[in-house]
């Protein structure tokens, strides 16, 4: 398949795969309803993924002329937030399809004549970017399906087994020395990933699973929610404030954890990575353990630095691959895998898991890397710099294998709980 060839397929996946978040079956007012001021009522994402293509593969890209740009200013993330949305003349389910689907039909009518080269079009990048894009707004969207809690069940996948893989030891020796950091050449690669850039870690001994369902439980049975010796300050006041006790989506019945997961309520599986904790639960998780969270810098060597070989694999297994046979991702299954899963998934350490399962929090702040340059434009990641976001790395079971590699970065406040994110631990050598 040529680079041409190849974002047609991945266009059309991203966008059956968004329809379905989005089905006729739903009714209106569930598409267009705010489930929490968290998020955008689903038929924002779905217009406001046909404007961002809009923008920049028929304006930017092929130099076409606008299809609404009446629209642009209600679809643009950084004139309204999320509690705002719901209250924005937004198209009706039915003309945010039909919108989306003329962008569509003129993204692929001019693809032939765009040229991949220069800065924006090289080797497909603005195509590989608004593809991303979609799949990225995707997740957003499961996330505020598992936000309509009591609703209905809804798109359930024919689950995918995991692949099992036996008990890992609990933990690995990563030993220290130089590794390659970030991505200089790969297409599919966002700015806040670049340069790469050699890096300087010391030892540490990371877990080769991320934390699971049992662990975190015995955290909660240990008093670990009411001790403030475990907690960042900033948690603490985070904590109670809010009185959480438990991770999002758990409750207690019959002295039995049960959890609310896409509409099913069932008994919390204790073989599970957790999900649904902020980083302040993983930070004090953490500290309760005699652990702490890994640094982003020593996450992404764990996961792809070869020792032997003296160089970065793009993912924990190797170069290629589909992401299927090695990890769990791109919403084959609605929830993590067990512990342990997928043995050929794991790096070159030995560690596992690190792609799929749950977005894992790291201790870094979200920030550039030596010699970052913004593009194509500063809101992507430049705005977003400074130390109020965390850095969260390897996808989850929810994200594409499109946008599921080591380097890419992902962000978030340190309270937010309704993304599928969960952790593991490490400590110095
Ligand atoms: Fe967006």
């Amino acid at each position: 398949m040529d680079v041409k060839e190849r974002i047609v397929a991945e266009l059309t996946a991203a966008r059956d795969r968004s329809f379905g978040l989005t089905v006729e079956a739903l009714e209106a007012p569930e598409l267009t309803a705010q489930v929490s001021p968290l998020m955008s009522p689903l038929v924002w994402d779905l217009a406001h993924i046909g404007n961002y293509e809009e923008q920049w593969l028929l304006r930017a890209a092929a130099g076409a002329t606008a299809v609404r740009p009446d629209i642009d200013d209600i679809y643009d993330a950084f004139e309204h937030p999320r509690a705002e949305r719901p209250s924005l003349p937004l198209l009706s389910p039915a003309e945010s399809r039909a919108y989306v689907t003329t962008v569509r039909d003129r993204v692929l009518d001019s693809l032939e004549k765009v040229p991949l080269i220069g800065a924006l079009a090289g080797d497909g990048f603005v195509y590989h970017m608004v593809i991303q894009h979609e799949h990225q707004h995707d997740e957003t969207m499961l996330a505020t399906h598992q936000l309509r809690k009591g609703a209905p069940a809804l798109l359930d996948p024919p689950e995918a087994d995991p692949v099992a893989g036996g008990t890992p030891p609990a933990e690995v020796l990563v030993p220290g020395g130089p590794f390659l950091m970030g991505a200089s050449d790969d297409p599919w690669a966002y700015d806040n990933e670049r340069p790469g850039h050699m890096v300087d870690v010391p030892s540490f001994h990371i877990d080769t699973t991320p934390v699971g369902n049992a662990a975190y439980a015995a955290f909660i049975e240990a008093g670990g929610y009411r001790d403030p010796r475990w907690w960042h300050p900033k948690g603490w006041e985070w904590r109670s404030r809010t009185g959480k006790e438990a991770p999002a989506f758990w409750y207690r019945e019959g002295g039995q954890w049960m959890r609310h997961r896409l509409g099913h309520v069932e008994p919390v599986p204790m073989d599970e990575p957790v999900q649904h904790v902020c980083w302040y639960e993983a930070d004090a998780y953490a500290r309760w353990a005699g652990r702490r969270l890994p640094t982003e810098a020593e996450w992404e060597k764990a996961a792809s630095w070869d020792p032997a070989a003296d160089r970065k694999r793009r993912l924990p297994w190797g170069d290629s691959g589909e992401a299927g046979a090695h990890a769990n991702v791109g919403q084959r299954r609605h929830r993590p895998s067990p512990l342990g899963s997928y043995a050929d998934g794991a790096s070159a350490y030995g560690v596992r898991q690190l792609i799929g399962d749950v977005w894992e929090w790291t201790s870094t702040d979200f920030d550039g890397y030596p010699g970052f340059r913004s593009f194509p434009y500063k809101e992507y990641s430049e705005v977003f710099f400074g130390g109020e976001y965390k850095v969260l790395k390897g996808g989850s079971w929810a994200t594409h294998p499109l946008a599921a590699r080591p380097t890419f970065r992902n962000w978030d406040f340190p309270i937010r709980r309704q993304i599928f994110a969960g952790f593991r631990c490490a400590r110095d050598a």
